[in-house]
């Protein structure tokens, strides 16, 4: 090699590097990172994962609510649609600090399409715990508050809204996704708080295997949520919890049926047993890839009051004990 290739690949090596960190940090470099004790538990931050233009106008209520929760410290919109004009989310982000009450709402444009970057850890989140979800989700204030504060006496735990189930089916040999009817083993990220820490966990911790399981995430585009369900019951040694909430509206569920425009054309559920089978085949490779399954059954729902609703007669009725009747 003469001594101007030399030089020349050694000028090339310093571009190289210095795009690489005007491009990004490494979110795996725990110096950029608030120290884990300084992170404050009486409010969470919101990650939403935002994608379809078409539901922007639900995106920008959902936001809102979220913003005017005493719960809530920040909101971050993880935009990864990478086709989307930097002018639209310009102003959407305009547009939603416009509507922020309290906790002030940011859009931040992931650098790739990877469904792995929504739990990529961020310098700006202070709390010690974080909200994932979807932007077709709704929840009222109230029982957002509550997850958070059943989150808080369970923080090693996942907390959510929507549950699911891994099996085996002794059929086939092989792992499944399904729904029990009385048990569950993963909540959606359509609603999940989860520590903090797990973030880094998931993007940064278990060595090759989980490099590896993170891969088939991008691969199969799709069960990030389940690996996130992995890494927190291998944590914590138990499954997720699942809380009642009081109004759940989750415009991306087939069932409903005055569709909001753009929402349903966009989910993936319409194809429900395509995808059921895609999430099984999900649980299979994690558990080849990391060599156990940590998965855990949770059994029951937290609901936000200790009423005790028994029957009693009244008017010669047997009506729960509640209930006033007319006088
Ligand atoms: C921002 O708000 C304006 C005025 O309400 C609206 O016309 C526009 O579509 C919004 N854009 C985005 C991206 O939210």
């Amino acid at each position: 090699m003469s001594p101007e290739s030399v030089l020349l690949s050694f000028f090339s090596l310093l571009l190289l590097l210095a795009v690489t960190v005007a491009g990004g940090r490494d979110p795996c470099d725990p110096t950029t990172l608030p120290d884990p004790r300084s992170l404050r538990s009486d409010q969470l931050t919101v990650l939403i994962n935002g994608y379809a233009e078409s539901r922007i106008p639900l995106l920008r209520s959902i936001a809102a609510a979220y913003s005017a929760s005493p719960s809530v410290a920040s909101i971050v919109v993880l935009w990864g649609n990478p086709s989307t004009p930097s002018q639209t989310l310009a102003q959407l982000s305009r547009n939603l600090s416009a509507t922020a009450s309290a906790a002030p709402i940011s859009v931040l444009r992931q650098r790739s399409d990877s469904l792995n970057s929504r739990f990529f850890p961020r310098p700006s989140i202070a709390t010690r715990a974080v909200l994932i979800c979807d932007d077709d989700v709704e929840i009222d204030a109230k029982s957002v508050d509550f997850a958070f504060r059943v989150w808080n006496s369970n923080r090693n735990r996942l907390v959510g809204f929507f549950a699911r189930s891994h099996d085996f089916d002794l059929a086939s040999r092989s792992w499944i996704y399904t729904v029990h009817p009385d048990k569950y083993s993963i909540v959606l990220t359509k609603f999940m708080i989860t520590r903090t820490e797990s973030l880094y966990q998931y993007s940064c911790g278990g060595g090759r295997p989980m490099a590896e399981a993170r891969a088939k995430v991008d691969q199969m585009r799709n069960c990030e949520d389940i690996l996130m369900n992995f890494v927190a019951a291998e944590e914590a040694s138990a499954g997720p919890i699942l809380v009642a909430a009081e109004r759940a509206r989750d415009w991306g569920d087939p069932r409903n049926e005055g569709r909001r425009e753009g929402v349903r054309e966009a989910g993936l559920s319409s194809r429900r047993s395509y995808h059921r089978k895609r999430r099984g085949d999900c649980i299979r490779e994690f558990h080849r890839i990391l060599g156990k399954m940590p998965l855990r059954y949770s059994y029951g729902k937290v609901v936000d009051s200790v009423g005790e609703q028994g029957l009693c007669w009244k008017a010669g009725k047997l009506v729960l004990c509640d209930r006033q009747l007319p006088a």
